[in-house]
């Protein structure tokens, strides 16, 4: 019998700082839960506190209090009929006797069973029934009572997260705040958040964090941290989330003092085998190994001519008597030279591993993001995955936006996650799923599974948004069961974040499910990347840097063409590194889907699309189609003021204001910049043609000087205006020849990393508006200290009424680095966003 109990919203607490996560147990409305009944006790069959059955006693506790307002007593023995028995099935079988009816289940899986008189969460082994309460507390927070009884298990054994954290306490691409693990060369001392971690982590079935960056530091292995690194390992043992290391393949000689890091030298294998002892005897259950080698800069193997698999096997073989794992990045390239046509970054990992599938050994596995490149905003599924049919693999996922809007853009990004999850790569002519293949399925592999990028910090939000939680909440549903639907996971995660109210529910839905095809059209399209700042910030648009550079993220664009020919026939070779049928369809520009057109195929910008549409004039239009629906996030957001929190709504409110001006400085600059690479006009008479505004550098300017932008593309007309001294105010001031009526008044600046300039707008002698440029303090994004697309902002004031002929003045007051720049004004009759 299945009852979904008819919830009505409910007042809120007036703050909600996001600590909780989705793990708020947020109390029900009275009187919405009569199909409930309440059980005698919880009875949870283990006593020792450290254990995860114990936690989950505790867990089961606190959520009856707070959803339920119920007390119930927790027991550790004894059995009744009508209690709530979490434990392993081991344990129960021990203590209620039979378990007729619950099938065999895989490591980590667990039984739930709400039907009969009481509950039963049993799991596997200890975190299998840590997760099964878990599940069991999520369907209460949800006012889900359904009388259910099933068994669930893992789609792999590998479910891990990895943090970037350096031992200084920064966090590379990080957006959330400073480490919540590492300071000043070592671990903290105050490791609570790190216990809270492990504690969602384990709510959504994730069993280990690699604490350190893979661009890993040495002393992270001397003894002072090892101990350390133990107490991290012990405050996550009680969530059954066991803590990883990132190693440093030089440490033999930079830490350990001997003359060499040769994986295939027996000092060197003698010093990896005593600091491995030194960590089991203080982590007897450390997970395992994470290893970058031979890429960007990091040591490796090809020091010494090895390869890489000598240099994963030596970790292995280090860690395999304590049941440890490697994971080893296939994320391995060299700089490569844009003037041979044939060069392409996107071969090196097939390049690199493929020749070595089945040297690795048993407990190695090989960490593959989902495309070739880097986490772009689109990428055909990395074909290291039909490469390697006799080694374990691991598909490595990002959680933290680096690319995609560092969490100052609204991304939900399991819909691209799924693109590479679903796709069938038909090795040998059969179907291989690509979440087959790493959960070790399809090529009958022990091993494999998942890690994503988290990189969460000390930011009460965890990830630096609220809304970014999504994304963590969803890589755990999706690595527990990838054929889960993205959808029913969002909103999941909104019941229990947010709460029961339709409106709420329907509207976080449609701008989450809005916001990677938005992201997408705004951005980088048909396959071309995200278009962002490579050099420098990962943030705002630059797509010039895409090119003339060894990084090999090319676009080949010119005033002609634009793309990468990837093909077999006349460019890089790469379409042939998929298997049969799927390199014929890449090879083809006939077969090639349009939204990855530009990853495989040179192209003249008069191309025409499957869609019809030319290559350019697509562009233009997804440009404008991707700002309008960030518009609509904003308007939606504003929508459920008072439905929400006012912490929370006015968290969203600031980040989602920020992105509906910003996807705007996007549409424009990579509008701009193909207009003037290729001259080709859009048909709709767009771009570069901007009725509304008037352009700062056009205005009156007094303390004011003109100032080039570069790139040229991230300022309206190239220009903008700065004051002329970083002491003095300036100001700026036009005459408004528009018809008298009421407008949006937007103002595009640009919010500079190293001050806090102050702006105030005038009407007359009216002041309409100020603001203050604190973007470094309120959003999470990388700040800039130029005038750039990173830093280009807009501020909009509604509904202002104006007469024809008003003056309008601004006036800027410089602070510290940052010279009160502006870029251009809008006056923005009803309806027009531009
Ligand atoms: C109880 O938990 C502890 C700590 O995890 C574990 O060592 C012990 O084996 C468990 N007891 C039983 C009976 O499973
Ligand atoms: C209640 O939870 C069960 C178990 O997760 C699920 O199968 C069912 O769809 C849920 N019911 C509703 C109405 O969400
Ligand atoms: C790091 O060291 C600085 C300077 O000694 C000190 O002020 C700070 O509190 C330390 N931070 C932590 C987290 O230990
Ligand atoms: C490694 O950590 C040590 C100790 O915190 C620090 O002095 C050193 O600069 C770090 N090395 C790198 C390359 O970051
Ligand atoms: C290991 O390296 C050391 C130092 O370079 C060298 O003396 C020794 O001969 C090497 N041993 C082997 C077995 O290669
Ligand atoms: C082995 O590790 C121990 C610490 O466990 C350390 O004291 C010792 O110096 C190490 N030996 C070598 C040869 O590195
Ligand atoms: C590197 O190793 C390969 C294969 O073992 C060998 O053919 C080659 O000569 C070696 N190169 C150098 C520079 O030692
Ligand atoms: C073939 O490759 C050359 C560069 O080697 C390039 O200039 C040309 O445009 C390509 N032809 C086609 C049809 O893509
Ligand atoms: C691309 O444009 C160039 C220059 O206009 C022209 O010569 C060439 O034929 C075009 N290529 C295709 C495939 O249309
Ligand atoms: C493109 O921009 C550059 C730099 O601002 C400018 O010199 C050039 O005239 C522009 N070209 C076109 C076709 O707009
Ligand atoms: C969290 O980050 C936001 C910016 O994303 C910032 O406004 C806020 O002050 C930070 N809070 C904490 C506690 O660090
Ligand atoms: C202001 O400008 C002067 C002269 O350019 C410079 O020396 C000074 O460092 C600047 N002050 C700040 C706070 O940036």
């Amino acid at each position: 019998m299945r009852s979904l109990l008819l919830l009505v919203s409910l007042g809120f607490a007036a703050a909600d700082n996001g600590l909780a996560g989705w793990l708020r147990y947020a109390p029900l409305p009275s009187g919405s839960h009569s199909h409930y009944t309440r059980p005698s006790s919880i009875l949870a069959l283990n006593s020792t506190t450290s254990s995860p059955v114990y936690v989950a006693g505790q867990e089961l506790q606190s959520g009856f209090k707070n959803i339920l307002g119920d007390n119930i007593e927790i027991q550790h023995g004894g059995c009744q009929p009508s209690a709530v028995v979490v434990g392993t099935v081991a344990q129960y079988k021990d203590v209620c006797g039979g378990v007729e009816g619950i099938p065999e289940l895989a490591e980590d899986g667990f039984w739930l069973s709400t039907k009969g008189k009481g509950v039963q969460i049993l799991g596997q082994n200890d975190r299998g029934a840590l997760y099964g309460a878990f599940e069991y507390i999520s369907m209460l927070a949800q006012g889900n009572s359904s009388q259910v009884a099933y068994a669930t298990n893992p789609s792999a054994p590998v479910r891990w997260v990895n943090q970037w954290d350096n031992m200084d306490g920064s966090i590379e691409r990080g957006y959330g705040g400073a480490s919540i693990f590492f300071a000043n060369g070592t671990i903290v001392k105050d490791l609570s958040r790190a216990a809270q971690y492990a504690r969602l982590l384990a709510s959504i079935g994730l069993n280990a964090v690699v604490v350190n960056n893979v661009n890993a530091n040495a002393t992270t292995l001397t003894s002072e941290n090892i101990e350390g690194l133990g107490k991290i390992a012990d405050v996550f043992r009680p969530y059954g989330v066991q803590l990883g290391i990132s190693l440093n393949f030089a440490s033999p000689q930079t830490l350990g003092g001997l003359p060499t890091f040769d994986p295939l030298n027996s000092s060197v294998i003698a010093w990896w085998q005593n600091v491995t002892d030194e960590i089991y005897q203080r982590i007897p259950d450390m997970a395992g190994y994470l290893v970058k080698a031979d890429s960007e800069g990091e040591p490796g193997p090809a020091t010494y001519n090895r390869t890489l698999a000598d240099a994963a096997n030596l970790f292995a073989k280090a860690v395999k008597n304590y049941g440890g794992i490697v994971m080893f990045r296939a994320f391995v390239y060299n700089q490569l030279d844009e003037s041979d046509w044939k060069a392409d970054r996107a071969k090196a990992a097939v390049q690199f591993f493929g020749p070595l599938d089945g040297k690795f050994d048993s407990n190695v596995v090989v960490q593959i993001k989902y495309g070739p490149i880097d986490f772009q905003v689109r990428e055909p599924t990395s074909p290291l995955f039909a490469n390697l049919l006799n080694t374990n693999t691991a598909m490595e996922l990002e959680v933290t936006q680096e690319y995609l809007g560092q969490q100052s853009h609204l991304l939900y990004l399991p819909p691209l996650w799924k693109t590479v999850l679903d796709f069938d790569l038909r090795v040998d002519g059969k179907q291989s799923i690509v979440r087959d293949i790493i959960s070790g399925k399809r090529f009958d592999r022990p091993l494999g599974g998942w890690a994503a990028v988290v990189n969460v910090g000390t930011n009460t939000t965890w990830l630096g948004s609220h809304l970014a939680m999504s994304n963590l909440y969803a890589y755990g549903r999706l690595a527990w069961n990838p054929t889960n639907n993205v959808e029913s996971i969002l909103q999941d995660w909104i019941r229990l974040t947010f709460g029961f109210d339709l409106s709420v529910i329907n509207g976080i839905t449609k701008m989450s499910m809005d916001s990677w095809p938005a992201y997408e059209s705004y951005s980088g399209n048909l396959g071309i990347q995200t278009l962002t700042d490579i050099l420098y910030t990962h943030f705002g648009p630059n797509p010039a840097s895409q090119d003339n550079n060894g990084w090999g993220q090319w676009t080949r664009a010119d005033h002609l063409s634009v793309g990468m020919d990837r093909t077999v026939s006349n460019g890089t070779g790469y379409s042939g590194q998929y298997p049969a049928e799927i390199a014929a369809m890449y090879e083809n520009i006939d077969t090639t889907p349009d939204n990855l057109l530009l990853w495989f195929h040179h192209v003249n910008w008069t191309h025409h699309l499957h869609s019809g549409k030319t290559v350019i004039q697509h562009f233009y239009d997804a440009h404008y189609a991707g700002a309008e629906t960030a518009q609509t996030f904003l308007q939606t957001w504003e929508s459920l003021k008072g439905k929400i929190d006012e912490e929370r709504y006015n968290d969203v409110l600031t980040k989602l204001t920020f992105q509906s001006g910003h996807s705007i400085v996007w549409r424009d600059a990579i509008n701009d910049f193909y207009w003037n690479m290729t001259g080709i006009p859009d048909d709709a008479n767009r771009v570069g043609n901007h009725p509304w505004r008037v352009e700062a550098e056009s205005m009156t300017l007094n303390g004011y000087k003109t100032y080039n932008v570069s790139p040229f593309e991230a300022a309206s007309k190239s220009v903008a205006i700065v004051t002329s001294s970083n002491s003095t105010t300036g100001t700026a001031t036009t005459k408004l020849e528009y018809p008298s009526g009421t407008y949006d008044l937007a103002v595009n600046y640009y919010d500079l990393y190293g001050g806090k300039s102050h702006w105030k707008v005038y009407l007359g002698d009216r002041l309409i508006g100020k603001w203050v440029g604190n973007n470094e303090d309120v959003l999470s994004h990388t700040p800039s200290i130029y005038l750039d697309g990173h830093s280009a902002t807009r501020i909009t004031f509604r509904g202002v009424s104006v007469n024809k002929g008003d003056t309008l003045k601004i006036v800027g007051t410089p602070d510290g680095v940052e010279p009160a720049p502006l870029d251009y004004i809008s006056l923005l009759p009803p309806g027009i966003v531009d």
